[in-house]
């Protein structure tokens, strides 16, 4: 097997493809679980285990995905297969698979902000409405929480999720060409409404409150391993690594490209608007004085539009900018997975690249809508309410909590210790500006393996310890965490075992 397969299509410049992986990387998870983490997990103490997330294993993770789809120019199950053979490939796939459960869960997420962004043009900011499923009266004020509730119990509310799907499917309809099309309107949008919503946050009395909240450290967390965790999930999942997305999205440039530079700037452009999204959150919850809840979907789908209602003038104007910009966040965040799934299944099986979608996309809104299932399982609200919502609160605990860690650490095993971190350096630094050192190889063999593994053996130990779900698991749950459980692990680690069996007939693409 070669390693330099047929042509591939290329970005057109540079620049759609850094604008294409900035989108990726950019989501709600920037927006809101970012602000959600960092109060959870301490405020101002988070930005330690944060940046050492970002400088020990955030940005040679983002080095090393770009690097392997400009050696390789296959997607991430190829281009493991040809480091490692089918194990490789098994991995890869496992990968591409746990990705999936995170972004058909994302994409049921998605639907719902269209619901929303539909409201903020009026009925969300109307007294609020009787919620009959969780016996919850009108009131006399905008209530967005009782418009979410209502919204989800609503059977209707599923087309929305399709209709997300829709949007995903249109967007990767001819691969790069109307991926960058889409990014190069929804990156550049999405900086000016948070820019806009900065601003409006930090001229709001009180504003500057919110900031010194967001930076006053609280040491005493850092001794708990969940914000370790927390820390190390962010950084991977806002970057999207461990995704299979930045290998695939990195096969498409061409030969001569600077991999270093090109991580750096998406890692920078991420972690940038990461911490501007903070202070707008934080300026306009505080200086309203809202205390954020700590769940993570709260903060998007209710703290902050009760935060927005409140504002002296253009309620309407802001919360539609803001559903607007977690739209076209999240979109150019999900297309990125959808891309590099249909990339996967073309490499693999060489069918067309509609063929390829048609499969990917059908199999995906199924996975949304049980997401999106609008029964109410804890009528209390203690912990989520239907049962869609309960169902994704515990897969997100293992695709995003375990997963993209996991797959962290094979990757690193793969690259450092199977091929050699030595030889993909040598891709990486091939016509790089900033060449890196041997030290990087270090980073890669013994100091990203050994911390991630940390970060997973802590958390399962504190998991043991506290009980599974720590507080947050009640009795009537538990058989349905452990069918959940089960389903995760048949889905990743079956389905990968199936698609990386060798094609008969058709041999690994050459
Ligand atoms: N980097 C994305 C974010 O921060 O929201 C995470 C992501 C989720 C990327 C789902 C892609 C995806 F399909």
């Amino acid at each position: 097997m070669q390693e330099n397969p047929a042509p591939r299509a290329v970005w057109s410049s540079k620049l759609g493809f850094i604008l294409a992986a900035s989108g990726s990387a950019i989501g709600l998870g920037n927006i809101v679980f970012f602000g959600a983490n960092a109060y959870k997990y301490g405020a101002g103490a988070f930005y330690v285990p944060y940046l050492l997330a970002l400088f020990f294993v955030g940005l040679p993770f983002m080095a090393m995905e770009i690097g392997l789809g400009l050696r390789f120019n296959r997607a991430l199950p190829e281009s493991l297969h040809l480091i490692a053979g089918r194990r490789g490939e098994f991995v890869g796939w496992w990968g591409i698979l746990n990705a999936s459960v995170i972004t058909t869960y994302y994409i049921a997420i998605l639907g719902w902000v269209v619901g929303m962004l539909i409201g903020a043009f009026g009925p969300l900011w109307k007294p609020s409405l009787a919620v009959p499923a969780f016996n919850m009266a009108e009131g006399a004020i905008p209530n967005p929480f009782a418009y979410f509730f209502n919204m989800l119990s609503t059977p209707g509310t599923l087309l929305f999720v399709v209709l997300a799907w829709v949007l995903n499917i249109i967007i990767v309809w001819k691969g790069t060409l109307t991926i960058e099309k889409a990014v190069k309107v929804c990156v550049p949008l999405m900086w000016v409404f948070m820019l806009i919503l900065i601003v409006r946050g930090l001229t709001l009395p009180n504003g500057s409150q919110g900031v010194r909240l967001l930076f006053t450290p609280n040491w005493g967390v850092m001794r708990n391993p969940d914000v370790w965790k927390g820390a190390f999930g962010q950084i991977f999942f806002s970057l999207s690594l461990g995704f299979g997305i930045m290998t695939a999205y990195a096969s498409y440039l061409p030969k001569k490209s600077d991999c270093n530079s090109n991580a750096m700037m998406v890692s920078f452009l991420n972690c940038g608007f990461e911490f501007i999204a903070g202070v707008a959150i934080f300026t306009i919850l505080f200086s309203l004085s809202i205390v954020p809840k700590a769940s993570t979907l709260a903060m998007s789908f209710f703290v902050l539009p009760s935060g927005i209602a409140r504002f002296p003038y253009g309620v309407a104007t802001f919360g539609v900018m803001f559903f607007t910009l977690l739209l076209l966040a999240g979109i150019s965040s999900s297309v990125s997975l959808v891309e590099a799934l249909a990339s996967s299944v073309i490499d693999k099986f060489r069918i067309s690249r509609i063929r390829a979608l048609l499969f990917v996309g059908s199999g995906g809104v199924v996975l949304s809508l049980l997401f999106a299932l609008p029964m109410v399982v804890d009528a209390s609200l203690k912990d989520n309410g239907t049962l869609g919502l309960t169902l994704l609160d515990l897969s997100d605990h293992w695709a995003f909590g375990y997963g993209l860690l996991a797959m962290g650490l094979a990757e690193s095993i793969l690259i450092g210790w199977v091929l050699g971190a030595g030889k993909l350096r040598e891709t990486m630094n091939a016509n790089a500006r900033i060449r890196l050192g041997p030290w990087f190889d270090v980073l890669v063999r013994f100091v990203a393996p050994a911390v991630v593994l940390a970060v997973i053996v802590a958390s399962i130990a504190h998991e043991v310890k506290t009980g599974m779900y720590g507080s947050r698991m009640v009795t009537g749950w538990r058989p349905m965490a452990a069918v959940v459980l089960l389903a995760w692990l048949l889905f990743t680690s079956g389905g990968a075992f199936l698609l990386s069996a060798p094609q008969k007939g058709k041999g690994v693409r050459a």
